[in-house]
């Protein structure tokens, strides 16, 4: 039977921001280990992916750093890709989908169903923000989604429950540019009409049928990838607009097109495409070949992507005819961060590229952790306790332990010499068959897209020669040299074991096996010798060892949940207005600008000034609750807001005469509300 080939894609990531572990976990790493697996196996396949460089979540980034969307992916593009290649993710190619030959690209691809006549071209009111002349689509405009009714959708999407919208839907709609309540503007758009291709797609999806014919095992695909499409697709299928009112982006290129670009959910995918018409260009190869025929395509995705291509990118490389459709798509779900969600905003994240320039020694620590924690069916959370319990109770206890003991023992006993086994036991050729059994389990699992099974199952593997030794304890019966013939035998058969690790590791932590394999001086890297009893044959002299995982100490924890902490932006979280006053209760208060003559720390309480004010109209003293946030010194001479007839109080001994106004924010910080223009003591605050 010839092997399935395979074109792998992982999401492109936008070049709008860096990478942080939940990406990581849900996406880069699942695709890399699937891929590492697959090339071992000798399947053809090409692994693609590339930075997603247009719409909106590009151009609002440049607005808000203050640089032109170029910079913008110019920037994290850099950022994105160093990552990846420190990180060691196996991508054959890592594009862009700025360049040119994705630009011809997408642009040959839309003019080819267009001209089959899949889009619709139509003329509608859409929202449009005044004050900044622009139409407001996708990422431009936020509001509470239909669906799940949280506030803050965008006008495409709803990250909260994942399903795709238009601005249209939105309840509340605001512009994200000046904040306001859009109006409503004509304008032309090229449009899919959705709504056409809804029966084969449900057969399709819930069946893997393609007119009649297997395209793929619907069984095989997540739930709740099936689940999201259908219940979009039950939700009714419209016409969705493909282009945009933009000018960053892949110009339409047809008639009337002008100042138009194509929608980047349109552009973004093809990026998959264009990616492997360049790795194909470079390499002397032929990009059909991966994108027709008999190949499965798989796309790695967050499940925020479910719908964009497990529906809408179907639609089009079905449209276009001679392309095939995703064998899968598995979709990860989210991945949160010491009990709260990863955030941008906030930033609440782990950074991959920070990770990596803090701890270049720990990237197969990293690898592991996240695979053992992956968010495949359900969300997961990834917590430094938990990371530093797994490296020492399992990569360190486990399988470095292991190994340690088989290296060591087999240098001691052996001069390194691998011995020659002598008859096996009934619990030798348990283990051994066991040992042969693991690679398939394995297989089986990764085949399956569940990584996390799969890795913990090549745990096992160690687990099984770490409880071999445990029990037939051989550093005890060497002692007697009656005993060296069985000392020989279950030496070997660990030595066995150590050389099956140095295989079935090498998709999950490829830089540990690489080391394993220079301990034992034995490399293979096909699956097939996997299960192999004669790998390290007797005589074969193997190499020394060192320590595989240092363990990680409370006081790493203790540093990485600093970190985290000190950079959180905390979000405003400000009282609820209070009961409306009248105006004249309003203009009982007697408020006015006053300066600070004097100051000095009030005798044992370490919170209070007392202040000397000029108010214009007198001199009077105040007592206020600011020592810790100002100094006496840095406060005199500072022109303040004062409230004038607040019944005097005596604190701490001083009478107070007034109160000085101030400003609080999130973090308890206090200001003095000061005015902006050079006014003096005595104005009026009204
Ligand atoms: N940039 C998108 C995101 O980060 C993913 C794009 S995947 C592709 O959510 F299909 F468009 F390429
Ligand atoms: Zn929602």
């Amino acid at each position: 039977m010839s092997k399935d080939k395979f074109t792998v894609t992982a999401a492109l990531p936008y070049a709008n921001g860096p990478l942080h572990l939940g990406h990581v976990a849900g996406v880069y790493l699942p695709s890399d280990i699937f891929v590492r697996f697959l090339r071992m196996n000798d399947h053809d396949v090409a692994f693609i992916c590339g930075s997603d460089e247009h719409g909106a979540a590009i151009t609002l980034r440049a607005k808000k750093e203050g640089i032109t969307p170029k910079e913008i992916v110019d920037k994290y593009n850099g950022i994105i890709s160093k990552a990846f290649t420190d990180f060691g993710i196996s991508f054959d190619v890592f594009h862009r989908t700025s360049e040119s030959i994705h630009h011809e690209t997408a642009q040959e691809f839309f003019k080819v169903l267009d001209e089959k006549g899949h889009f619709t071209k139509e003329t509608s009111e859409q929202y449009y923000d005044e004050e900044y002349n622009q139409f407001l689509a996708d990422r431009y405009i936020t509001g509470d989604c239909p669906n799940c009714k949280s506030p803050n959708a965008y006008g495409d999407q709803c990250e909260k429950c994942g399903s795709a919208l238009s601005p249209n839907d939105l309840i509340n709609p605001k512009s994200t540019l000046s904040g306001k309540t859009p109006v409503m503007r004509e304008t032309s758009h090229w449009y899919l009409p959705m709504e056409r291709h809804e029966e084969w797609l449900r057969e399709w999806i819930k069946e893997g049928k393609l007119d009649g014919v297997q395209q793929h095992d619907p069984s095989k695909w997540r739930n709740q990838v099936i689940g999201q499409c259908m219940s979009w697709i039950d939700g009714g299928l419209r016409p969705r607009a493909m282009t945009r009112d933009l000018d960053w982006g892949v110009k339409v290129p047809v008639v009337g097109g002008d100042g138009k670009v194509l929608y980047v959910w349109l552009d973004a995918p093809i990026g998959y495409i264009s990616a492997t018409k360049q790795w194909a260009l470079d390499n002397n190869k032929d990009w059909k070949d991966y994108w027709t025929g008999d190949r499965k395509l798989v796309h790695f995705i967050g499940k925020d992507n479910i719908v964009f291509h497990a529906v809408i990118f179907p639609i089009l490389l079905k449209a276009h005819e001679d392309l095939i459709l995703p064998n899968n798509v598995p979709a990860s779900e989210f991945l949160n961060l010491e009990g709260d969600k990863f955030s941008t905003s906030r930033n609440w994240a782990v950074w991959l590229h920070e990770y990596l320039a803090a701890h270049p020694t720990k990237i197969d620590e990293l690898k592991y952790v996240l695979t053992s924690i992956a968010p495949e069916t359900k969300d997961s959370e990834f917590t430094w306790e938990e990371f530093r319990a797994r490296i020492n109770n399992e990569l360190a206890d486990n399988l470095g332990n292991f190994v340690n003991r088989v290296t060591v023992l087999t240098q001691k006993y052996y001069d390194g010499i691998v011995p020659t086994p002598g008859e096996f036991t009934a619990t030798d050729l348990e283990v051994i068959a066991e040992m042969k059994a693991l690679p398939q389990r394995i297989s089986d699992l990764v085949y399956a897209y569940k990584l996390r099974d799969a890795q913990a199952e090549v745990m096992n593997l160690s687990r099984l020669g770490n409880k071999y030794l445990a029990e037939t304890e051989p550093w005890k019966m060497v002692k007697d040299p009656e005993n060296a013939e069985r000392v020989q035998t279950i030496m070997y058969i660990a030595l066995q074991i150590t050389a099956n690790l140095s295989i079935v590791l090498q998709p999950f932590l490829p830089s540990t096996a690489k080391i394993l394999s220079t301990f034992l001086k034995f490399v293979s890297t096909h699956w097939e010798a996997a299960g192999g009893n004669e790998l390290l044959p007797n005589g074969h002299t193997i190499g020394t060892s060192h320590v595989l995982f240092e363990k990680i100490d409370e006081q790493f924890v203790a540093t990485e949940l600093e970190k985290l902490n000190a950079s959180k932006v905390v979000e405003p979280i400000f009282d609820a207005q209070k009961a409306e006053t009248s105006f004249d209760d309003f203009t009982k208060m007697d408020i006015r600008l006053g300066t600070i003559l004097e100051a000095e720390k009030v005798a044992k309480a370490d919170k209070l000034l007392k202040l000397l004010v000029d108010t214009g109209i007198d001199k009077r003293t105040i007592v206020s609750g600011i020592a810790q946030h100002y100094s006496p010194e840095e406060v005199i001479g500072k022109t303040v807001t004062v409230l004038m007839n607040l019944a005097p109080r005596t604190i701490r001994g001083v009478e107070s005469h007034g109160m000085i106004l101030m400003a609080e924010n999130a973090n308890g910080e206090l200001s003095f509300v000061s005015p902006e223009k050079d006014f003096k003591a005595g104005c009026g605050v009204r």
